[in-house]
């Protein structure tokens, strides 16, 4: 049975991954409508992977005797001013995800729940994976400045990695 400390920790967890999974399907949209389709697919795909992430743990949460809370979302924004300020704000929401998850793992030490704290470390691995490839993006954005040849090769290279990760593959 899971403690209430803990399922309170958890569902907080549930509202993050679904409104991350919410802001991607935004971003997703809008670069679908400038055409940058590679950036979109990529994001259209990170957004199912955020689903994936919240339905994990709704599942670990009902199955433990607890009892999943499916959240209201607030509305992500329709426009974005570039594809920089795209990145940016996902690398800010994934930060914060961080800290929420470190959050529960904490949670997880004081209450004694070993066995929660052994799935959280998943989410843990998963969130130095997420940061760094949202730097590295960043980074490649930085490079391009304004380059246009640059955002094109750029754009390209992230429909190549979409379609290396398909959303029905991840974890
Ligand atoms: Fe599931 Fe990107 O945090």
């Amino acid at each position: 049975m899971l403690k209430e400390k803990i399922e309170k920790a958890l569902n907080k967890q549930i509202e993050l991954e679904a409104s991350s999974s919410q802001f991607y399907l935004a971003m997703a949209s809008w670069a679908e409508t400038v055409g940058l389709n590679g950036t979109s697919a990529f994001l259209y795909g990170h957004s199912d992977e955020e689903r994936q992430h919240m339905l994990k743990l709704v599942k670990f949460i009902n199955e433990r005797g607890g009892k999943a809370v499916i959240p209201a979302l607030t509305q992500p924004p329709s426009t974005y001013s570039s594809i920089m300020e795209i990145f940016e704000s996902l690398l800010e929401h994934e930060l914060n995800v961080t800290d929420s998850i470190n959050n529960v793992v904490d949670v997880c030490l004081q209450e004694k729940d070993y066995t929660t704290h052994n799935f959280m470390q998943w989410y843990v691995s998963e969130q130095l994976e997420e940061e760094a490839l949202a730097r590295n993006i960043i980074d490649k954005l930085n490079m391009i400045g304004n380059d246009k040849g640059g955002l094109y090769l750029f754009d390209r290279d992230l429909e190549t990695l979409a379609a290396q990760t398909p959303a029905d593959t991840q974890k």
